[in-house]
């Protein structure tokens, strides 16, 4: 490096009086950038401050406040009667910087990252929503004018605020009120832990019961958040094979630490497990100790007779975990879900939640209890279920219509999603590709299956869209399956 001589340095400089940042701080900025970039070497005696007032035409004490804020920030030594010097050791290494290597080349990736490149899971769709992507609400249906006054009347509650909790307590208590009445669950309200999404909930309860090596059960066809969750852990993860009740409860080897299940609605199959199938699971797990993360994902939305209680009220266990999500019943990026953690797990959950930067805005917490309170929640979701049990017919009509000859699909008894079975040889990741290109999202059945099986599917949303809108999409499917 051959050192900047005193006279050159104000030529490297170019500082505008146009009234816009100060001199002070465009001076300061600019040094700093000519030692981090290697152009002022360590060692490197700058000119006096003197002399760069002189020459730079500044006053000296923007000069001096300028190296002072940099000795401060340790890119320059200041002795008394000697020039500031470029403190050692600064300079990136250029050549590194510059070279042509790709920045996960250069950027060492955990097991886990690397696992995700690897991973199919999960799909996504940059850009706008198009039919029949799974899991989306219809928020052009969503109240989104009431909801604004409750979230401007919860940033005016800031101030006169006193509790400090990162779970919201009136969030908790209106919630449990709603999931005691229409989901069975029995808990305390400072159970509920609100966190941004159920699958940062899926997360939180794996990373806190899970050591490397412990095994895991998630069910096959099943949701991959699950299994990316539980590998994060380090766990092995048994696929376990669905049969006519659900997951089947095999005898292996090794007993898991943690059973994922969607007793609801089975994602993606939307069956319902009966209570004889719930008792039996509940009794194994309590024999071998194990968890039940209970996964109700879109729990709210019954077309059929009563909705049987969630597991988690059927008997009380310290050992079930009921997940939760607003971005079902409400719209996607409401980004609020839910945890109930049992009691004696409070403490240590609300830690990790803190650990892992699980925490959500309590002004949005705010709105959605007032939401709740107001019966504006509960209205939605009756609404929401009329309007989407319309909704489930009419894509089995128009699917019967346009490709029963291919698909078999059993109605499901609730959600917002239904599986469409292939008839026949096929391959459904194909043919999802195919539909893709002519703008119908589907999810093929393969993907979601981890156990050895051939049978394929496309995995169907049906809520998000109006009559016309399901009735164009299976026109465009129905000649791409024939
Ligand atoms: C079975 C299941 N669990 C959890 C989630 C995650 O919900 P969230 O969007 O709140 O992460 C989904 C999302 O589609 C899901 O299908």
């Amino acid at each position: 490096m051959v050192p900047v001589m005193d006279d050159l340095l104000p030529g490297m400089l170019d500082l505008a009086r146009d009234g816009g940042e100060t001199l002070t701080r465009q001076l300061t900025d600019q040094l700093r950038a000519l030692i981090t970039g290697g152009r002022l070497a360590p060692g490197q005696r700058l000119p006096s401050s003197r002399h760069l007032a002189q020459s730079l035409d500044l006053s000296r004490n923007t000069v001096s406040f300028a190296i002072e804020q940099l000795a401060a920030e340790g890119y320059l030594t200041l002795s008394a009667g000697r020039r500031p010097a470029v403190a050692d050791g600064l300079a990136l290494d250029r050549r590194k910087v510059s070279s042509r290597t790709s920045a996960s080349d250069r950027v060492n990736l955990s097991p886990w990252a690397r696992h995700l490149q690897r991973s199919i899971w999960p799909p996504i769709h940059k850009g706008r929503s198009r039919p029949f992507q799974p899991g989306l609400a219809d928020e052009r249906e969503f109240p989104h004018d009431l909801w604004s006054r409750c979230l401007r009347r919860a940033a005016r509650n800031a101030l006169s605020r006193r509790d400090r909790s990162i779970n919201h307590p009136p969030l908790q208590h209106a919630l449990l009120a709603h999931l005691s009445v229409h989901r069975g669950i029995k808990a305390k309200p400072q159970q509920i832990l609100i966190v941004p999404t159920a699958q940062a909930g899926i997360a939180l309860v794996a990373a806190a019961l899970l050591e490397p090596g412990d095994h895991a059960w998630a069910e096959s066809p099943g949701y991959g958040g699950a299994y990316v969750a539980f590998k994060a852990a380090g766990a092995i993860v048994s696929a376990m094979p669905l049969d006519e009740q659900g997951m089947t409860i095999g005898s292996r080897k090794d007993a898991p630490r943690v059973i994922f299940v969607t007793p609801s609605h089975q994602y993606p199959t939307g069956r319902l497990m009966p209570i004889g199938r719930r008792l039996e699971l509940l009794r194994y797990a309590e024999a071998v100790g194990a968890c039940i993360i209970e996964d109700d994902y879109d729990g709210e939305f019954h077309y059929e007779a009563r909705p049987v209680a969630a597991l988690q009220g059927l008997a009380p266990s310290p050992r079930i975990f009921y997940l939760g999500t607003f971005s079902k019943a409400t719209y996607a990026d409401i980004r609020l879900g839910y945890v109930v953690v049992p009691e004696a797990q409070v403490d240590i959950f609300e830690l990790a939640q803190r650990h892992m930067g699980m925490l959500t805005s309590i002004a949005t917490q705010d709105a959605l209890a007032e939401f709740i309170t107001a019966g504006a929640y509960l209205g939605h979701i009756k609404r929401m279920t009329r309007l989407y049990k319309g909704r489930r017919d009419r894509m089995l009509q128009a699917l019967a219509s346009e490709a029963g000859n291919r698909l078999t699909v059993e109605a499901p008894a609730g959600g917002m999603q239904l599986l469409a079975r292939c008839r026949g040889a096929s391959d459904d990741q194909k043919l999802a590709a195919r539909l893709l290109e002519a703008g119908v999202v589907s999810r093929a059945l393969s993907i979601m299956t981890y156990h050895r099986s051939d049978e394929q599917g496309l995995f169907l949303g049906f809520a998000a869209w109006n009559e016309k809108e399901i009735d164009r999409a299976a026109r465009v499917l129905g000649r791409i399956v024939r």
